[in-house]
């Protein structure tokens, strides 16, 4: 059962139980097809060839992996839950990768690092600017950080329906929160094929990410919705200014799929 209040040690302690529960990265889920998805339009797998990368939060591994197929040499992956076990049995090529067992704030000041990535776990940390401020030293001069979070705007109706829902079901135990996301899982499927036929809320993120999971990574991404403790969605500006006051230049910003946002900033030369 949850606890009511939310801390940091709580949303973590949300991932590593349901990680542990939902441990593969099967199909599209952890593609490299999704990578490139998920880079675009600021990289391409391509550019990681030989690369020295960090990853925070990486929960089952699948990013890492991706990072992997791209070509990175040299990974460091780091998971504070009790998932890390989980994140180094999945791991590919073991020899290419470090597996730290720390949150974002403590990724180690190496000064070397290609690019950090940060891939759907800022909007689960309350205050991220340590991680920022971490990413940043870790990083060469020229270096790269590289971020995704969940977006406020096109999502105004979507938020509406998920605060209401999220208000208790975080607190559900995982039989009921699983009951739950059955009972969604199919009327989000109907609404799915609907959005083949009308521009509906969500419809992009829908067709061209959601659509093409298994049915038991749906059930997951649904489940991912419901679960944390915290989670926040950000406006534009407020993805912007976690960069910019992380004294990165060049930042950029982009609306993927119209729900969520990449971000990417660099770190600038001494
Ligand atoms: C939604 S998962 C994303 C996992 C992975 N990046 C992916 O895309 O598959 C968020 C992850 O962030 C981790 N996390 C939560 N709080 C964190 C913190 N303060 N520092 C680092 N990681 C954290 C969680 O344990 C969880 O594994």
């Amino acid at each position: 059962m949850k606890r009511t209040t939310v801390s940091k040690n709580q949303t973590i302690q949300d991932f590593g139980e349901q990680w542990v529960r939902y441990r593969d990265n099967e199909g599209y889920y952890g593609s490299l097809e999704l990578f490139l998805d998920i880079l675009s339009p600021f990289l391409k797998p391509d550019e990681l060839k030989g690369c020295k990368v960090a990853e925070i939060g990486s929960g089952t591994g699948r990013i890492v992996n991706m990072l992997l197929e791209a070509g990175a040499e040299n990974i460091i992956a780091s998971e504070p839950s009790e998932a890390f076990d989980v994140l180094c049995g999945n791991i590919k090529q073991p020899d290419k990768v470090t597996c730290l067992k720390i949150t974002g704030d403590q990724l180690p000041a190496f000064g070397d690092l290609d690019y950090v990535f940060s891939i759907g776990v800022l909007h689960h940390i309350q205050d991220p600017t340590p991680v920022v401020e971490a990413a940043f030293k870790a990083l060469r001069p020229g270096g790269h950080f590289f971020v995704w979070v969940y977006g406020k705007e096109g999502n105004i109706l979507y938020l509406t329906f998920l605060k209401l829902l999220r208000m208790f079901a975080k607190h559900l135990p995982h039989m009921m929160l699983t009951s739950l996301v059955e009972m969604m899982y199919w009327p989000l499927v109907f609404y799915m094929r609907l959005c083949h036929l009308c521009p509906l809320p969500l419809r992009r993120y829908l067709l061209a990410v959601f659509e093409k999971m298994s049915p038991q990574k749906r059930r997951l991404v649904i489940y991912d919705q419901l679960n944390p403790s915290f989670a926040k969605y950000y406006t534009r500006p407020e993805a912007e200014k976690l960069l910019l006051d992380g004294n990165f230049k060049e930042v950029r910003v982009h609306h993927r799929h119209a729900y969520s946002w990449t971000a990417i900033g660099t770190k600038p030369q001494l």
